[in-house]
């Protein structure tokens, strides 16, 4: 189902990782059209989310090549969902593996914690966003009631100006 990188390493974050997360995240926005995310929404993560991913132990990295850390995802417990609040790879290692290994990695979480379903909210019309993530078997939700965790950081996006961003859930066969 997902391609393989062998020199692809995903594994839990460590408390020395952080540090490195925000740039990545900064690098992995310039890949949006000004037109989708202004620069001014352009903000990381702030590190105490960072640091609450680490502890719940839902904050994942990916190692290229010499264990250089290439990206990362950003998970937490919604209800009986495990939801994707930020996944990022650099620019220039990107398209070679590393976000399906990390969403391998959530869903192979997810099982485990005894959750239901992986979420995410995501740009629909950007080919490495909703049409990605329906590959990896996501599908779009169709009622929000149900999610009620989707709702509201769709309305939040809303807010903050952004458009054309779609809600999906992927559930363990
Ligand atoms: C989304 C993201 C984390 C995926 O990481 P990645 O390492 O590139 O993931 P993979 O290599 O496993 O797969 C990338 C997919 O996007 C597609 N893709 C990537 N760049 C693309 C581009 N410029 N045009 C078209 N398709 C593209 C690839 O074809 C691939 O899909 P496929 O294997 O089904 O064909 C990465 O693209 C990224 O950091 N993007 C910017 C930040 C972002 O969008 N974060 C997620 C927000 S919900």
């Amino acid at each position: 189902m997902f391609k393989r990188m062998t020199n692809v390493r995903v594994r839990s974050a460590t408390a020395e990782d952080i540090r490195l997360l925000p740039a990545i995240e900064q690098s992995a926005a310039e890949r949006f059209p000004p037109s989708d995310l202004p620069a001014h929404h352009a903000q990381t993560t702030p590190l105490e989310e960072l640091r609450q991913g680490l502890a719940a132990k839902t904050l994942w990295v990916a190692e290229g090549e010499g264990a250089q850390v290439i990206g990362f995802m950003l998970c937490r417990v919604e209800g009986s969902s495990l939801h994707i609040a930020e996944m990022d790879v650099l620019p220039d290692r990107a398209g070679r593996g590393a976000g399906s290994r990390l969403l391998e990695a959530a869903f192979v979480a997810a099982i485990g914690m005894g959750l239901r379903s992986v979420t995410l909210t995501t740009f629909e019309h950007l080919p490495w966003n909703a049409p990605f993530y329906a590959r990896r078997g996501f599908q779009p939700v169709a009622d929000l009631s149900d999610f009620p965790h989707l709702g509201a950081a769709l309305q939040a996006e809303a807010v903050m100006g952004l458009r054309r961003r779609v809600a999906m859930v992927w559930h363990p066969a």
